[in-house]
């Protein structure tokens, strides 16, 4: 039997995912966005699981789609601050200590689509996928040297590397939309709790800035271009 609007997309489970632990109005739009943001971090790690796998298998026209996706996908994230900042400052007080010591520090997702992207781990990341590709156009890129030549030579002759440009044009605008959601977030931050210590134990907005590009030899190249 062919299933419902509602069967298909399971909205009683969905919409019955909202627990709040206080009886304040704020704290559903609290839950809301978080729960919104999480739905969305799973997406962009299967975008970017997807991007990481076709690079290291040596494509470049699969990997700039889904990359424009994520990127799309971490603008439209940064929004949901405005929406949080609907919120005053004295009604978020109201339901945080229900918070108890959760924080999104211990996204599981939110690491994932760092280590996924750039920061490394156990897994490839999509800047070793990025590297094998330009590995089998032929370029060396053992060496920070050698990569530096290899930038610089696909961004003076884009015509030639249309693909190669456009593939690490790709990771920047991954780069930057993520960047600018982490530098969003500080902001709401900042409204809504000022200077307090965060949930999860850090020194709260200070603690959350001044993290470094994922790919930061692609924005190195822009000085010596
Ligand atoms: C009232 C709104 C918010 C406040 C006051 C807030 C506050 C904080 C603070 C202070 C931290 C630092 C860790 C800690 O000590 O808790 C943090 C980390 C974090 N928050 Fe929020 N947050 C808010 C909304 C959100 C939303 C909507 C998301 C979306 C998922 C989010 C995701 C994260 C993530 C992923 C981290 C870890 C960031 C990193 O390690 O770079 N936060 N938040």
């Amino acid at each position: 039997m062919l299933p419902t609007y509602s069967e298909y997309l399971r909205l009683p489970e969905l919409l019955g995912q909202r627990h709040p632990r206080s009886t304040e109005h704020d704290e559903l739009l609290f839950i809301t966005v978080h729960q919104t943001c999480e739905l969305w971090f799973r997406q962009m790690l299967t975008e970017l699981t997807a991007a990481r796998d076709d690079l290291l298998a040596g494509e470049t026209y699969p990997p700039r789609s889904r990359l424009r996706r994520c990127h799309t996908i971490a603008r439209m994230l940064a929004t949901h601050f405005d929406v949080l900042d609907t919120m005053a400052p004295q009604d978020f007080l109201r339901f945080r200590d229900a918070l108890g010591t959760a924080s999104g520090l211990q996204s599981a997702q939110f690491r994932q689509i760092e280590l996924l992207s750039a920061r490394g781990g156990r897994e490839p990341t999509l800047w070793d996928g990025f590297l094998t590709v330009l590995g089998k156009a032929g370029f060396s890129v053992a060496t920070r040297a050698e990569r530096s030549a290899a930038y610089g030579e696909i961004a003076m002759n884009r015509r030639e590397h249309q693909a190669l440009w456009e593939l690490a044009e790709a990771l920047v605008d991954h780069d930057q939309a993520w960047s600018m959601f982490r530098q969003r977030h500080v902001h709401t931050v900042e409204r809504q709790i000022g200077s307090r210590p965060g949930t999860g134990g850090t020194a709260g907005a200070v603690s959350l800035t001044g993290r470094g590009h994922f790919y930061p030899e692609l924005w190195e190249l822009r000085a010596s271009l």
